[in-house]
C-alpha cells in the first residue's frame, strides 16, 4: 500500500531537507517587485506577499519529495486508509467525482429527487437543520452564500446544546409545514441527539407524526431508524467521510432544499476541478501546495502563531468557522503518525471576520502589534448587487489593507507627513513613533471571479488540500480528532453529578476543588 510510507517518515526536525527549507526561509525576503499569481480551477491565488527565492522554491520541492507527497496524494485519491488511528480512508474526493462509486451516485440521486419532489409540491416552507461541527458549518455557509437575499423556504440552524438554540429554532414555526433535517455522521453527538429529541416532542405535541417530518443524514443509518425516522427518510454517507469533509455528501441536503440542488452540484464540480488541479499541476503552480509551503514557513520557521482570514464578502461569514474547523480540527495536533512528539510548531490558530468590519475590530493589531499574523485576503472580482461603487470601495479596502501590511510606513515618512501638516518638529518626531507601521507582514490574496457554487467549491477544496500537504510535511494525521473526546466524556460524567445526583466516587472522576464547588452551586 502506498500509505505504508507513513510508517517510515523520519521526525521532521531530523530531516536534512527540513533544515534546508528552514535556512532558505530565513534568508528569503518578500520581493515586492515580483508578482506570483497562480490559477487554480478559476481562482487566482496571489502569493506575491510571501517570502520567495530560487533556493526556497527548490528547498520546498525537495522537502515535499522527501515527505513523499506524490505517493501520499495518490493514496488519498485512491481511498487508502490514511486516517491511521481510525483505520479508515478520508475519501471526500470520491464524493465530488463526476462518476463516483455506485452507492455515492445513488445517494446523490436520492437527494436530488427529494429536492425535486418537494419543490414540485411546494412542500415545507420551513427547514430546521439540526447538526453541529462538520454537520453544520458547510450547510450554513452554502445557504448564506447563495440565499443571502432570501428564498421562499426559510431555514434555521440549531447546533448548540444551549436550550435557547432549539427554542429559538422552532419558535413561531408551523410544525405541519416544517421539515427537520437531523445531520450527524455518528448519530451519537450529544447536542444533536438532544435537539432532535426536542424537535420530535414539538411535532408530537402538535399532533404531527414526526416520522413524516424528520429526515436523517448519517453514516449510522441503523441507529437513525431505531430512533424512529423511517428508512425512506434516512440519507446516508460513509465512515470514510470525515465530518469536516462531509458537505459534499447528503449532509448538504438542507442547502439543496433552501437554495436549490444546482448549488450542491456546483459545489461538487468546483471541488472536483480543484481536486484535478491538486493532482495534476506541477508543484510550483499548485495552489494548495504553495499555500501550504507558505504556511509552513510562516508557522514552523518564522513562528507566527495564527493566520487571519479577512473575507471581503459578507455572504461568506460562515467561511471563517468552516475553515476554523477544517484547519484546527485537522492540524491542531503535535504527535506524528508513529506517535512521536513533533518538535516544530504545527497547526496555527485560524481566526477572522468579514472585511471591512474586521478593519474596525482587530486590524489595528494586525498592523502594529509586536507579533502580527499572516492574512488570507479573500474577495470576489465581481459582485452580484447593483451598487458598483460599493464593490469598488470594497476591493479598494481589501487591496489597501494588504498593501499597508506589506509596505507599512517608516518613521521618517510619518514624521515628514506630520511636518508637512505644520506640526512642531518635536511633536512630529514623537507622533511619528506612534504612526509608524513595520510592514513586511505576509499575506495571500485569493480572488474568486464571482461567488458561484463552483468557485466556492473550488475554494473549500483548495483549503482541504492545503491542510493535507501541511499534514504530510508535519507527519501528522489530519483526519482524526481525538482531542475532543476527553471533554465529551467529562461532560457526561459531570452531567450525572449535576442532575442525577451521582457522587464523584460512584463515577470515579477526579475533580479539582473549583469544579466541585461549581457543581454544588449549579446543583443548588
Ligand atoms: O467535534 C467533534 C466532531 O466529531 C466533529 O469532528 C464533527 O464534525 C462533529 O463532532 C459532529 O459529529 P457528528 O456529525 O457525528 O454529529
Amino acid at each position: 500500500m502506498k500509505h505504508d510510507v507513513l510508517k517510515q517518515l523520519e521526525p521532521l526536525d531530523q530531516l536534512p531537507q527540513w533544515e534546508q527549507f528552514k535556512q532558505s526561509v530565513l534568508s528569503a525576503k518578500i520581493n515586492c517587485e515580483q508578482t506570483v499569481i497562480l490559477d487554480a480551477a478559476g481562482l487566482s491565488i496571489d502569493l506575491s506577499a510571501q517570502r520567495s527565492s530560487t533556493e526556497l522554491n527548490q528547498a520546498g520541492q525537495d522537502l515535499l519529495k522527501a515527505r513523499q507527497l506524490n505517493t501520499l496524494r495518490q493514496a488519498l485519491f485512491d481511498g487508502e486508509h490514511l486516517n491511521t488511528t481510525e483505520d479508515r480512508a478520508a475519501w471526500h474526493t470520491m464524493l465530488r467525482q463526476p462518476q463516483p462509486l455506485n452507492e455515492v451516485q445513488s445517494e446523490r440521486l436520492r437527494v436530488l429527487e427529494l429536492v425535486r419532489r418537494v419543490d414540485n409540491d411546494r412542500r415545507w416552507r420551513n427547514i430546521v437543520h439540526i447538526g453541529i461541527g462538520g454537520s453544520d458549518w458547510g450547510v450554513r455557509l452554502a445557504t448564506q452564500a447563495f440565499g443571502y437575499a432570501g428564498s421562499w423556504r426559510q431555514i434555521r440552524f440549531v447546533s448548540n446544546i444551549d436550550g435557547h438554540a432549539i427554542e429559538g429554532g422552532l419558535a413561531g414555526l408551523d410544525p405541519h409545514d416544517t421539515l427537520v433535517v437531523v445531520a450527524t455522521k455518528s448519530f451519537r453527538t450529544a447536542e444533536t441527539m438532544e435537539n432532535a429529541a426536542r424537535a420530535r416532542e414539538w411535532f408530537e405535541a402538535a399532533g404531527v407524526n414526526a416520522g413524516n417530518n424528520m429526515i436523517a443524514v448519517t453514516a449510522n443509518p441503523e441507529v437513525a431508524e431505531a430512533s424512529g425516522i423511517p428508512r425512506h427518510n434516512v440519507y446516508r454517507f460513509w465512515d470514510w467521510v470525515g465530518g469536516r469533509f462531509s458537505l459534499w455528501s447528503a449532509v448538504g441536503v438542507a442547502a439543496g432544499l433552501t437554495v436549490g440542488s444546482s448549488v450542491l452540484a456546483g459545489l461538487q464540480s468546483g471541488a472536483h476541478a480543484m481536486d484535478r488541479h491538486f493532482l495534476n499541476a506541477p508543484f510550483e503552480e499548485n495552489a494548495p501546495i504553495q499555500l501550504a509551503l507558505a504556511e509552513l514557513a510562516n508557522r514552523s520557521v518564522l513562528g507566527y502563531g495564527s493566520r487571519n482570514l479577512a473575507v471581503y464578502d459578507s455572504r461568506l461569514s460562515y467561511l471563517i468557522p468552516y475553515l476554523q474547523q477544517l484547519e484546527m480540527e485537522s492540524l491542531g495536533k503535535s504527535v506524528d503518525h508513529q506517535g512521536r512528539d513533533i518538535k516544530v510548531p504545527t497547526g496555527p490558530v485560524v481566526w477572522g471576520m468579514p472585511g471591512t468590519d474586521a478593519q474596525h475590530t482587530f486590524f489595528q493589531w494586525l498592523h502594529q502589534s509586536s507579533e502580527g499574523s499572516p492574512v488570507d485576503f479573500i474577495v470576489c472580482k465581481e459582485a452580484d448587487h447593483q451598487w458598483q461603487q460599493h464593490h469598488k470601495k470594497l476591493l479598494a479596502h481589501c487591496l489597501a489593507q494588504r498593501q499597508a501590511l506589506l509596505h507599512g510606513k517608516s518613521t521618517t515618512q510619518a514624521e515628514n507627513e506630520n511636518l508637512s501638516k505644520g506640526m512642531e518638529p518635536d511633536k512630529a518626531r514623537w507622533l511619528a513613533q506612534h504612526r509608524k507601521q513595520p510592514g513586511g507582514r505576509p499575506s495571500n490574496l485569493i480572488v474568486l471571479p464571482q461567488l458561484t457554487p463552483f468557485s466556492l467549491g473550488a475554494l473549500l477544496a483548495m483549503y482541504e488540500h492545503k491542510v493535507f500537504v501541511e499534514a504530510v510535511v508535519w507527519g501528522l494525521n489530519p483526519f482524526d480528532q481525538w482531542g475532543v473526546e476527553l471533554g465529551k466524556v467529562l461532560a457526561d460524567d459531570i452531567y450525572e453529578l449535576l442532575s442525577v445526583g451521582k457522587t464523584k466516587q460512584e463515577k470515579h472522576v477526579n475533580l479539582d476543588q473549583s469544579t466541585q464547588y461549581w457543581i454544588n452551586q449549579f446543583k443548588a
